[in-house]
């Protein structure tokens, strides 16, 4: 996977000469006219763009376009949600009739889904079929590892492989449409969708963009088994203030454009159907009203032209923002900024139609929308297949789909720690103690986000372990109710179990309920009595391995030096028990590597790898100012006095039950220049005595620029399986246009000079290179 790809503005010399447009949607619009944007603007010179206009559905769309009046076009621009218990109401059935409705969300099983489309196709003038969204955010029916964990595993292919899954199983019952891949640069633990998206790194997260888009989209977005996908949270969400959900962005627009748009732009480069517009406002203009985001980066510079639809209201919110005065204001100013389906909030419905009226909104600002869905409905096929056909063979959960989600977890689980190899388990281990509070939770093991995934299919790592090395070797206790529970009764027990058996696993971490949108936390320790219990477990004496489930980093250092051994679950989905048992037990090896780093606390966010070096970096000299010290002799470097500068856990860090050694850098050049390709190698060695999947990482330094530029940046990664004693020469290539950045001059190019090149096991570690870029 080469950085390449996932960062191709295009042409090396991108001029952001329309950034003074920023925050001034309504500038824009009365300068170019928005309806006159679907495709234009695309400038990656390296490939044309995959939204290649097709004169045939071109046609398709102005034809109708053409019969349809002012409230049909707006009709199609509304999304409403409702449940399957409501059944449809007559309200609602009038309102598909007349045309006023162009899809739902939640809208309840097939049976209710097809009856709704039946009534638009069948009985609305037109006949244009509705399209149904549903957040299959990580599986539909088999749940998979919420996002976060199935980044760890760096394995776009296999990540890929689970959005197919989703989409068939989702698919199946109807569902058209998906809210994800959910893209947000995170770096920012406290923030509860952390968990949802791919971690913090854009090169990382740009490839598994790239991969869910295509697995939720197949070759073609019309077969049977394929869904929309919908990029989101259109942009910066994840860069919240102080990690609260929904809350303000302050991200300069070279950040913007290094770091938060291009797993967008990799997504759309792979043919995303629709993205969605955030709730957070950016440097003062909303996401959900943001001409510079929707219309200049993402219509113009692009080419997308797909459709754009709102975050849950985060239209109507844009008056909470102080960005509109009324609804009336929301109506038009989303929509000339490029907003072309609103989710829920009816700001549309309500205002658009005397917008138009009245001539304060073109009326090719709704042909544009209008334009753009259409597309997307035709080409999903909706037109020709409006009805999805209950499937005869079984398709929910089937044991190829099981097996996707198991492989996809134990290659999400990181091993944080394992001192004197206390994993792996033998199998004919005497007995074992499962104890703590995730061990059989099967809601809390299928994560966030989760709509269709049924208790009942989960298998938890105590069913699993019980079925592994047999029932009558595992004694159970859970020690406390849940994660936050403070009850300590349950501890005797637990001890008492742990007392019992030659070693002890420990299931932490947090509930699924704390977890995702709008679950920002504080403190990112394990909540509850969790550590007491871990504390009281570990004085038993007994190896204590300790499994951690969570949907962000947690803090944890307390516990870390009374246990054995770490390993970082996740929440891994319907399959995560078998994948735990079996790593567990050594029947498989750990290989996944951290895609965010883990502060030491709370007070060190935000702590990420890519970070600017300062004109004082830290140095490893020791901490803290001796007591009665009249000047500080520490020296004045950018740090903390009372922790290391460093993360507890690194950026691409992971340990196995193998070892891997690195040796033999090489690079193809010392010099190249903007039309060349360094070749970058080195030998990767298995040099212990078990078979592993090794995950090697490709990282730059950029010595000088005109903008400072970050002490490491991932340019390329590789996950390849080393047998014992065995070598690979692990290769990758870099381009010029790899090292390209947006200059002082907002300019994406790659500036000559020095860079130094790294190969190694993480961010932190790695056998080191250079080489210089000329002219
Ligand atoms: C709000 C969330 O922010 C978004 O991610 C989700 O897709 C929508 N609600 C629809 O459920």
């Amino acid at each position: 996977m080469k950085g390449r790809l996932m960062v191709s503005f295009g042409a090396w010399v991108l001029v952001a000469g329309l950034g003074l447009l920023w925050g001034d949607p309504v500038g824009l619009q009365a300068a170019e006219g928005p309806g006159a944007l679907p495709t234009g603007g695309t400038v990656n010179a390296e490939s044309p763009g995959p939204h290649t206009t097709d004169p045939i559905l071109e046609k398709r769309i102005e034809s109708l376009l053409a019969k349809m009046t002012l409230e049909e076009k707006i009709g199609q621009m509304c999304q409403l949600s409702f449940g399957n218990d409501g059944g449809v109401s007559a309200g609602i059935r009038d309102r598909i009739k007349k045309g006023e409705i162009g899809s739902f969300l939640n809208a309840g099983d097939l049976k209710a889904k097809t009856e709704l489309q039946h009534i638009a196709v069948e009985q609305s003038r037109l006949g244009i079929p509705l399209i149904f969204g549903r957040d299959v955010i990580h599986g539909y029916w088999t749940v998979f590892p919420i996002p976060l964990g199935q980044s760890c595993s760096w394995n776009p292919s296999l990540v890929e492989e689970a959005a197919r899954v989703a989409a068939a199983e989702a698919s199946a019952d109807g569902v058209h449409w998906t809210f994800a891949p959910m893209v947000d640069i995170a770096r920012d633990p406290r923030w509860g969708r952390m968990a949802e998206g791919c971690g913090e790194d854009p090169v990382l997260a740009s490839a598994m963009a790239v991969a869910m888009v295509k697995g939720f989209q197949g070759k073609s977005l019309s077969d049977a088994g394929s869904i929309a996908a919908c990029v989101k949270h259109y942009v910066g969400y994840g860069a919240c203030e102080g990690g609260r959900d929904y809350n303000t962005t302050w991200i300069p627009e070279r950040l913007l454009r290094d770091v938060y748009l291009p797993p967008f732009h990799a997504a759309v480069e792979a043919g995303a159907a629709t993205l969605m517009s955030s709730f957070n406002e950016i440097n003062g203009v909303p996401a959900s009203g943001n001409a510079f985001t929707l219309r200049q980066v993402l219509r113009r510079e692009w080419g997308f032209d797909g459709f754009v639809v709102s975050d849950w209201e985060s239209l109507s919110e844009m008056i909470n923002h102080g960005f509109c005065a009324d609804r009336v204001e929301v109506a038009k100013k989303a929509s000339e900024a490029g907003v072309d389906m609103e989710m829920v909030s009816e700001c549309y419905r309500s205002h658009l139609a005397a917008l138009v009226q009245k001539g304060d909104v073109s009326v090719s600002v709704v042909d544009g929308a209008v334009r753009n869905i259409l597309r997307v409905k035709l080409r999903k096929g909706l037109f020709e297949h409006p009805f999805t056909e209950p499937v005869k063979e079984k398709v929910s959960l089937r044991p190829d789909h099981l097996a996707v989600a198991e492989r996809l977890a134990s290659q999400g689980f990181v091993l944080l720690k394992n001192e004197k190899d206390v994993l792996p388990l033998s199998a004919s281990i005497g007995k074992v103690a499962v104890i703590g509070p995730l061990a059989d939770s099967p809601v809390d093991q299928m994560g966030c986000w989760v709509m269709e995934g049924r208790r009942e299919d989960v298998v938890t790592p105590l069913a699993a372990i019980r079925r592994l090395v047999g029932e009558e070797k595992v004694v159970y206790a859970a020690g406390l109710k849940a994660s936050r529970d403070l009850d300590t009764a349950g501890f005797p027990s637990a001890v008492a179990a742990a007392n019992s058996a030659d070693a002890a696993v420990v299931f932490v971490g947090e509930e699924a309920a704390i977890t995702g949108e709008a679950k920002s936390r504080a403190f990112i320790n394990l909540p509850g009595a969790q550590e007491e219990l871990i504390l009281a477990v570990a004085k038993t004496g007994r190896p204590v391995v300790l499994v951690i489930m969570a949907g962000r980093p947690l803090t944890f250092s307390a516990v870390t030096p009374r246990v054995g051994a770490i390993l970082y679950a996740w929440h891994p989905g319907t399959m995560g028990g078998p994948a735990m048992a079996d790593m567990l037990f050594g029947k498989t090896t750990p290989s996944g590597k951290l895609t965010v780093s883990f502060p030491r606390t709370v007070g060190q966010i935000p702590i990420y790898y890519a970070h600017k070096n300062t004109g004082r970096p830290p140095s490893e000299r020791s901490l803290g100012i001796p007591m009665g010290t009249p000047l500080d002799p520490v020296g004045f470097e950018s740090k903390y006095l009372d922790v290391d500068f460093t993360p507890e856990y690194p950026f691409g860090y992971g340990l196995s039950y193998t070892h891997f050694t690195y040796s033999d850098l090489a690079l193809s050049a010392s010099k190249i220049g903007t039309s060349d390709v360094q070749t970058v190698r080195a030998k990767v060695t298995n040099a212990g005595a078990r078979q592993g999947d090794e995950i090697i990482q490709l990282y730059v330094r950029d010595l000088a620029g005109s903008v400072t530029r970050p002490v490491k940046e991932l340019k390329g990664f590789k996950r390849i399986t080393l047998n014992p004693g065995e070598g690979k020469t692990v290769e990758f290539t870099l381009r010029a246009s790899d090292l390209a950045f947006w200059n002082d001059r907002m300019e994406f190019k790659p500036e000559p000079g020095k860079f130094h090149v790294w190969i190694g096991p993480s961010s932190a570690e790695g056998l080191r290179g250079e080489f210089e870029l000329t002219e």
